[in-house]
């Protein structure tokens, strides 16, 4: 299957799945997605008055846990899909969600001293851009969290089996769930993301492996 990953495709799919999005990642991810969610924050050890973005913000899971972790953190959160956002603002009434386009993001050079994007960067067409925009916007020593799915290994092929099963019992919208197992196999795995990351001028400080590396955390220092 090819899917159009255009900006206005991508956003029009969030918004139809929104309703349903944190209920299939707790299945598909058997009930450990805020836990990994968690384990990648605290490895960031973000001070207070931290400016943070988080880019792809979706349902607003990253920028809650941020703010749990560090209430004095200023966080902002930025995702194209309204539905997806009108879901963070009403779980987590701490952070500011905007709705944008990470690929051309509306702030100076050197603002943020940490920002985070977790399972956004498949999805975006021009995911060099996206990129590109978080090293600018960081500060000079700040620090790019990236997480999503790990390396295409048998347990990550078990999976790719086994979740559209699960999905189409709970969803009417499988088609977005074929588009996840695409976007899965077309993405770098971690080793490759990191010497993307670097060409890009960050230097690589540390890579976390969840679900025996069926999920991968890198974090990136400008
Ligand atoms: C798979 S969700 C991830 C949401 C959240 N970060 C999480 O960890 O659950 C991907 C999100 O990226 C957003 N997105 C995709 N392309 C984008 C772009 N160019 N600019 C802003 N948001 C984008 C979608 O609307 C969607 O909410």
């Amino acid at each position: 299957m090819t899917f159009d990953k255009s900006f206005q495709n991508i956003q029009a799919m969030f918004n139809i799945i929104s309703d349903k999005y944190d209920f299939i990642n707790n299945i598909m991810s058997l009930g450990t997605q805020n836990y990994i969610k968690l384990q990648c924050i605290k490895c960031l050890h973000i001070r207070p008055d931290d400016k943070v973005i988080d880019l792809c913000c979706g349902t607003g899971d990253l920028s809650k846990i941020i703010k749990q972790i560090e209430p004095n953190a200023n966080t902002i959160g930025i995702d194209c899909s309204d539905n997806m956002l009108a879901i963070a603002r009403e779980k987590d009434k701490k952070t500011q969600y905007f709705q944008g386009d990470v690929t051309n993001l509306p702030y100076a050079d050197n603002t943020f001293d940490i920002a985070v994007m977790g399972f956004g960067l498949r999805n975006i067409l021009n995911a060099e851009k996206a990129v590109d925009e978080a090293y600018r916007i960081l500060k000079k020593g700040g620090y790019f969290m990236h997480l999503d799915f790990g390396n295409k290994n048998f347990i990550s092929k078990i999976f790719d089996i086994l979740m559209p099963v699960f999905v189409k019992l709970f969803t009417k919208n499988s088609f977005a769930y074929s588009y996840l197992i695409e976007s899965k196999r077309i993405f770098p795995e971690p080793q490759d993301l990191i010497k993307d990351f670097e060409s890009k001028g960050f230097k690589f400080k540390e890579r976390k492996d969840f679900l025996f590396g069926v999920i991968s955390m890198q974090i990136m220092m400008k």
